[in-house]
């Protein structure tokens, strides 16, 4: 299945990564964005997020489902023969049945937010490593609502909004608005929020899910030609799982390629006429492709943070190499220069390996 990001902004940010993380960047590594997903109750979030990662592991349904925040961490996988998730909550025990995952998830949910339909501000943290993936972090959030519902306290409206905002005002968070093509982009409330945190647009991005549940004869070419709400990086439509394909439980992989021939057949998206349309504006791998764009501007952000960082520890290493000629015989030298030198040989490998953020010169 199509993944978040293509096969070589995926090298490049992998060996940047873990670069950082040689260095003991973390601030660098933070300075990397995170994707953080906003709609309405029910739009499509969830389902947004499992169709980029290609796996299917999140609770999803019809009701308020989603009610802590969900810190996603995506990470290459490199080893074992399956994709695992590893919670930031109980042993920390890897979990490779995505169902068991789903679960977990479900069980945690109820015990930061209750049984009922309150929501949390206390983030469940999953590590997912999958092959092929990128280092980001994908953020699902609850709905943004305005009229509770039966079992919900009155003020919860303030309460999701004040946790989307929280999320949503990092300068670094690109903002993915998910609005169904088959309600009035005028009530999206996604898209008020953005707005309200990122004026300029320069990290929004409109998804539009479940165009193939509008009504025959209508389309939201309007919208993907950015001629009703106009955002500066434009609209993606897509076609997730509907609850039909949930409850059959078919794949993230089949859901995306009936999508393709949703789309490519569809009288307007596939029309040649409109041929821009659907290379620009329609399909998951479209909406991956958008956010590589970013990703890898945001990449080229991060890269002096990293060479500071790098400046940095060598500086460390240096004085404490200095300094053991000082020392006498507390603990063990030898230990003590061999692990300098060590770390001296590794940060220059992995700098003089590194092209995607300048070479050895750096030294
Ligand atoms: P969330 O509350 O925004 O996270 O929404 P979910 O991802 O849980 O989806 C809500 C419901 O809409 C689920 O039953 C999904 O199967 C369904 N759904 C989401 N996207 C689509 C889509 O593109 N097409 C169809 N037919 N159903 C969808
Ligand atoms: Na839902
Ligand atoms: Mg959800």
């Amino acid at each position: 299945p199509t993944r978040v990001v293509d096969g070589a902004v995926v090298d490049t940010l992998a060996r940047l990564q873990q670069l950082a993380a040689t260095l003991g960047a973390t601030d660098a590594l933070d300075s990397l964005p995170q994707i953080v997903v906003l709609g309405s109750q029910s739009a499509g979030k969830s389902s947004t997020i499992e169709s980029l990662v290609g796996l299917s592991f999140l609770p999803r349904g019809t009701g308020i489902v989603t009610r802590c925040p969900l810190l996603l961490h995506l990470r290459p996988r490199d080893t074992g023969p399956a994709d695992y998730g590893v919670f930031g909550h109980g042993g920390g025990a890897p979990i490779s049945d995505m169902e068991a995952i789903r679960a977990e998830i479900e069980a945690q949910t109820a015990r930061l937010a209750g049984d009922e339909k309150d929501i949390c501000a206390t983030p469940i943290v999953l590590r997912l490593h999958v092959a092929g993936a990128p280092s980001l972090t994908l953020v699902d959030l609850p709905g943004v609502t305005r009229v509770p519902v039966r079992g919900q306290p009155d003020d919860i409206g303030e309460k999701i909004k004040r946790l989307c905002q929280q999320f949503a005002r990092n300068p670094r968070a690109v903002l993915l608005c998910v609005s169904a093509a088959n309600a009035d982009l005028a009530t999206s409330e996604a898209l008020v929020l953005a707005r309200e945190v990122d004026r300029a647009g320069d990290r929004t991005i409109g998804v539009l899910t479940k165009t193939d549940l509008m009504d025959p004869g209508t389309d939201c070419a309007s919208i993907l030609r950015n001629e009703v709400f106009p955002l500066r990086l434009g609209y993606v439509a897509v076609v997730c799982r509907g609850q039909r394909d949930l409850d059959e439980g078919g794949t993230v992989a089949a859901a995306q390629s009936r999508e393709r021939t949703f789309f490519a057949n569809h009288e307007v998206y596939g029309a040649p006429r409109h041929r821009e349309l659907l290379e620009r504006s329609c399909g998951i791998a479209v909406l991956a492709q958008k956010l590589s764009a970013l990703l890898v501007a945001a990449t080229r952000e991060a890269a002096p943070h990293l060479r500071q960082a790098c400046r940095a520890r060598l500086d460390q290493v240096e004085s404490r190499a200095a300094q053991l000629g000082e020392e006498d015989s507390t603990g063990d030298p030898a230990r003590v220069v061999l692990e300098a030198v060590l770390l001296y040989a590794k940060t220059y490998a992995t700098l003089a390996r590194d092209g995607a953020v300048g070479d050895a010169r750096w030294l």
